[in-house]
């Protein structure tokens, strides 16, 4: 489905770099949270929010990776303001706890960067009862937006990013379909489509967000930002690490595989995009196109999955 047009001029494209956008945008005491930031794409989009006065605080489980990152940039920004919180995704407990954690220290959330993600190898079925990648990319960061929700609208302007793959072509999900099975299933399913469902429903929950959340002030984007970028995501599946680093020469580098990221995150001309695809720093053809049905029904077996595994307060992220 052709994407809409834009009345703007394309200021970048598949080359450009997280730092490079940033040059041009004011986000000094913006307070950024940004999901597995200890690896790969996470890296780099923290260091380039880092290095321009932004508030930074990133996730992940990897304390030895967070630190040495945190280090690295206060060579070059020694006055950086870049904090690491750790957070197992596995375990809707343990968002919780962090959540908690989070909340109490923040009262402002200016930008949300969901992109912790997992390309699971094996069948893993998690403490909560859940298929791992779907829990990780999915129900768990929807369970946290939960917690979020508040210091998110005392934001002016805010904007919640999620980190999607195009791989999400490959989903199976549809409104005929759609289950608890589906998206979790109980018994062996083949990772990529594991993979390409969390990740269409990342999209779907983009959307679901920009209708119901639009008129409260957020914007929420989903996006692409490459292919066979060499990182870690695909740590589980040996194919895929021969690939990346097959490819390695002709893929982005890390500092471009997070510029789309950085581009919806803070652009301004984007204030008013909301709901959209993106890749390379553009509107990109949306496969599936907008399907606002199915992002509620998504959206609503999402929370009923969470809320049958956490405890009674659980308030409902779409209240
Ligand atoms: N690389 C690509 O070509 C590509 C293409 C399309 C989309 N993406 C998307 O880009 C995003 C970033 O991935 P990446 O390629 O940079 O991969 P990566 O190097 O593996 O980074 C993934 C991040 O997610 C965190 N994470 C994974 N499982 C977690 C868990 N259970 N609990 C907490 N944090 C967890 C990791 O933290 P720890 O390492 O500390 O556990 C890490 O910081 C993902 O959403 C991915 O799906 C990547």
């Amino acid at each position: 489905m052709a994407p809409p047009r834009l009345d703007f001029k394309r200021r970048f494209n598949s080359c450009s770099s997280a730092t490079q956008i940033l040059q041009d945008e004011i986000v000094e005491g913006k307070t950024v949270l940004i999901t597995g930031g200890s690896s790969g794409i996470g890296v780099a989009t923290v260091e380039a929010f880092a290095n321009k006065a932004a508030h930074v605080i990133f996730t992940g489980r990897n304390v030895q990776s967070a630190n040495d990152l945190i280090q690295k940039i206060k060579v070059t920004t020694p006055h950086a303001k870049v904090h690491f919180m750790p957070v197992d995704l596995l375990s809707l407990k343990d968002v919780r706890r962090f959540a908690e954690e989070f909340t109490n220290h923040h009262g402002t959330l200016d930008i949300v960067i969901f992109n912790a993600g997992m390309f699971g190898g094996s069948h893993v079925i998690t403490e909560d009862g859940y298929e791992a990648a779907f829990q990780v990319n999915v129900l768990s960061q929807l369970y946290l937006l939960g917690f979020l929700k508040p210091l998110i609208l005392k934001a002016t302007g805010p904007r919640i990013i999620f980190v999607s793959s195009d791989w999400l072509k490959q989903t199976t999900i549809s409104l005929s379909n759609l289950s608890e099975e589906v998206l979790s299933p109980s018994a062996n399913s083949y990772p990529w489509r594991q993979y390409a469902n969390s990740k269409f429903c990342q999209v779907l929950l983009s959307q679901y967000i920009q209708t119901h959340w639009g008129s409260l002030g957020v914007n929420s984007y989903s996006l692409h930002p490459g292919n066979l970028i060499a990182t870690n995501v695909v740590r589980q599946w040996r194919l895929g690490q021969a690939l990346a680093w097959l490819f390695k020469p002709f893929t982005k580098t890390l500092d471009q595989g997070a510029a789309t990221t950085v581009y919806c995150a803070a652009a301004a001309e984007l204030a008013d995009h909301g709901g959209e695809y993106w890749a390379d720093c553009w509107i990109a053809e949306s496969f599936h196109g907008k399907q606002p049905k199915l992002a509620e029904a998504v959206w609503n077996l999402c929370e009923k999955m969470i809320s049958a595994k956490v405890p009674d307060d659980y308030t409902r992220t779409s209240s």
